[in-house]
């Protein structure tokens, strides 16, 4: 992780959205896909800027209507995140928007999240669903999901998030509430092939491990992929949602010293959301460096939602990540780009500037990569590429 692999006096050579060399500029420009199209190839100059992977952000909750002002005023006053949601705001204060809005709306809402992320360097981006808890609410969130991914150049992995909490109007039936997200929501965003992956909220006030085990075990019937919230608020042994070959373990701010070296022995990514933390004023963030000295694989993200990290920045992440949980640049850059890649199956394609890797870049205007953790507060990302295909802030 420590191993930013950099290059100096570099340039990229890319075609049909791939790229094709990367390295020192002397040796790009003896390729010979460049010798023979000399004339015809598109220069973008990026001296005294640094050029990094497009930020893959594997953890974002971008279909909802609203900020949540309310909650976050009470938190001014003292109020914690889980009296917050126990007295009717939180996750639930999220939903009702979510069920009145059209499918269109909602599109709308998911888009601006996304091109928010890429004024800042993402060009890939995991979303969930979560705040509509019907059958109609879930499929209309992970389709609006979908069409804003058709509207928008960067990559799109979608994730249903039904049992992100009991839904109100099922608090005194809670059991009734498994059945339908493992023998409804779950084969229809299976068959609609909406869904890339099932994530739970594992934690006390939303889901226990067993029904988090049961909800991931209906997942792999389908062939769907699974992620989990877990270790946000409280710790929770890991050893079976391991087990059970999750892909990615989000949050993780509590965690056992057992657990930790079990993340290290898996396949899984450990994802860390620093934004989390200091939005609701928490003083505890997860420990990376003994995640990173057991050989655990880390990844970064934004975890954007209304409720508890409403941001698109990832150089914000990146910052925090420095500060909080003293995480070196390169670790924190590995960990919002290639690793991140890897949370969402994408390591072939994504996260790197590599040959046959897609050529999705985040462009700076800072001559020292250190320096896209070192400003915070300002965007310094001046223009991305995606697939080729460049934009400009
Ligand atoms: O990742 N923890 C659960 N889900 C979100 C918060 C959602 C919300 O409060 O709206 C999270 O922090
Ligand atoms: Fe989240």
């Amino acid at each position: 992780m420590s191993d930013i692999g950099l290059v100096t006096d570099a340039a990229v050579l890319c075609h049909n959205g791939k790229t094709v060399a990367a390295g020192k500029q002397r040796d790009v420009l003896r390729h010979d896909l460049y010798r023979a199209n000399r004339k015809k190839v598109k220069v973008l100059d990026c001296s005294g800027r640094t050029v990094i992977p497009g930020f893959v952000d594997s953890h974002t909750h971008p279909a909802f209507i609203h900020p949540r002002l309310k909650d976050f005023e009470l938190r001014t006053a003292g109020a914690t995140y889980a009296e917050i949601a126990k007295s009717g705001g939180g996750i639930h204060s999220s939903v009702e928007a979510v069920r009145m809005a059209s499918q269109s709306q909602l599109t709308r809402h998911v888009l601006s999240a996304f091109e928010r992320m890429q004024v800042h360097g993402t060009t890939t981006v995991e979303a969930k669903s979560g705040y509509g808890l019907t059958l109609k609410d879930e499929l209309k969130s992970l389709r609006a999901i979908r069409s804003a991914a058709k509207a928008w150049p960067g990559a799109v992995r979608t994730t249903l998030l039904g049992a992100h909490v009991v839904p109100r109007e099922f608090t005194k039936n809670r059991s009734a509430y498994i059945p339908l997200v493992v023998e409804k929501m779950i084969p229809a965003a299976k068959k609609l092939k909406l869904a890339d992956f099932v994530d739970v909220f594992c934690e006390e006030g939303a889901f226990s491990l067993e029904e988090t085990l049961k909800i991931f075990d209906a997942a792999k019937k389908n062939g769907l992929k699974t992620r989990a919230h877990v270790g946000q608020f409280t710790a929770c042994p890991l050893e079976r949602l391991l087990d059970s070959g999750v892909s990615s373990l989000d949050h993780l701010d509590h965690v056992q010293k057992k657990d930790v070296a079990q993340i290290a022995d898996s396949d899984s990514v450990a994802t860390l959301l620093p934004g989390a933390v200091y939005f609701l004023g928490g003083k505890r963030y997860p420990d990376a460096r003994a995640l990173i000295r057991a050989g655990a694989a880390l990844a970064l993200a934004t975890d954007f939602n209304p409720g508890t990290s409403p941001t698109p920045s990832m150089s914000f992440i990146l910052s925090l990540a420095c500060t909080q949980m003293k995480m070196t640049p390169a670790e924190a850059i590995n960990a919002a780009t290639v690793n991140g890649a890897h949370a969402l199956g994408l390591s072939m394609s994504k996260g790197r500037i590599a040959e046959t890797f897609d050529a999705d870049f985040a462009i700076f205007k800072t001559k020292d990569y250190r320096e896209i953790c070192y400003w915070f507060g300002e965007n310094l990302c001046e223009r991305t590429v995606t697939g080729g295909v460049v934009t400009g802030n």
